[in-house]
């Protein structure tokens, strides 16, 4: 064999390289990388085997740089080679995943949760009536949760079986999670002077076991109104203009007796729609005592309260048999509202 001179097996190389790279990097698909593979890498007549074979008619001293030389080329090949293949692969996966050809889907957009719409709905029916939203701490103490409202130590809302208490140090005031919304009364009238008309929709907390109509966290909506004159008419016209507005349609509300701790007099109201009166739920007037609570002279103002749970309305006027499911997360429910 005639002898090859080391520049020349040298400018082969940097040529082979040049070609195999560039082959190898736009392989566009895997016919063209398996035509480049065997162009360069071929074991049989691939142009590294036939460099290889002229590392023998390099001079004997030239021998160990030339096969240096080689060597590195064989590596960049093999490097680039496998590049290669997993660019493919990964084209090949994502091609799979999305078939572009398929029509399009509909763009599903959320929504704000049914219990949340209810609590909007209220706050915008009771400002056009001029009551303002405010809101109150979920934790609150004795003070807010019982006994401004005349709840007293012994009354058997307060039992810790009724209750979330939380775990304070020895000898600290107890804390409770709020059981009821009328907490904010309370919150409120400690800042302010009458008069006044406000609304709070919130999370209230009672150790319930959870059923059809009964969840261990539920919303209630509280109304306040402490003016000059107030009586039981306006609030049963309150009520019903509430209850009409929600619901729509003709609503009648009717009062029965009852007792509430916060209240004098006390009574439980229930709608009628569509045909059947349901209960839903207390209210009163201010009792003198809550008023003196917080620095009011029952002497001289006077006011209403009521109370009613969200669930129960939201459950009335979409038709929801089960409360479970407003916080079971089912988008095949929640995408109903
Ligand atoms: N807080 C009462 C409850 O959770 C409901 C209630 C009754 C609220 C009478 C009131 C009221 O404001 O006047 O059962």
């Amino acid at each position: 064999m005639a002898t090859v001179s080391l520049e020349s097996f040298c400018s082969e190389i940097e040529r082979c390289r040049v070609e195999a790279l560039c082959a190898l990097e736009t392989a566009a698909a895997e016919e063209h990388l398996e035509r480049a593979r065997v162009e360069f890498a071929g074991a049989r007549s691939g142009r590294l085997k036939s460099i290889q074979k002229q590392l023998g008619a390099l001079e004997a001293a030239d021998r160990p740089a030339g096969g240096r030389h080689f060597n590195e080329l064989k590596t960049a090949i093999t490097a680039a080679l496998e590049a290669a293949q997993t660019r493919l692969a990964r084209v090949a996966a994502a091609a799979d995943a999305i078939d572009v050809t398929l029509p399009g889907q509909p763009f599903r957009i959320g929504h704000v949760h049914p219990i949340t719409q209810t609590i909007r709905r209220v706050q915008e029916i009771m400002s056009r009536l001029g009551f303002e939203s405010v809101d109150g701490p979920e934790v609150e103490d004795q003070w807010h949760n019982f006994e401004a409202l005349a709840i007293g130590a012994e009354h058997p809302a307060r039992d810790p079986l009724d209750n979330f208490y939380l775990a304070v140090a020895h000898g600290a005031d107890p804390l409770l999670l709020r059981s009821q919304t009328s907490t904010v009364q309370i919150r409120i009238m400690e800042q302010r002077k009458p008069p006044l008309r406000i609304v709070s929709l919130g999370r209230v907390y009672r150790p319930d076991t959870a059923d059809a109509t009964h969840y261990p966290m539920f919303h209630q909506v509280e109304g306040l109104l402490v003016e000059p004159g107030a009586t039981m008419a306006d609030l049963k016209g309150v009520l019903r203009f509430l209850a009409s507005s929600f619901l729509g349609g003709d609503v009648h509300v009717r009062f029965r007796p009852s007792f509430f701790p916060f209240t004098e007099p006390s009574v439980e109201f229930d709608m009628e729609w569509g045909g059947r009166w349901v209960e839903m739920g207390g209210a009163g007037m201010v009792d003198p005592a809550v008023l003196a609570a917080v620095g009011y002279d029952p002497a001289t103002v006077s006011g209403f309260a009521f109370g009613l749970g969200v669930e129960r309305i939201a459950a009335r006027r979409y038709g929801v048999a089960d409360i479970r499911d407003f916080y079971r997360n089912d988008v095949r429910f929640l995408q109903q509202f």
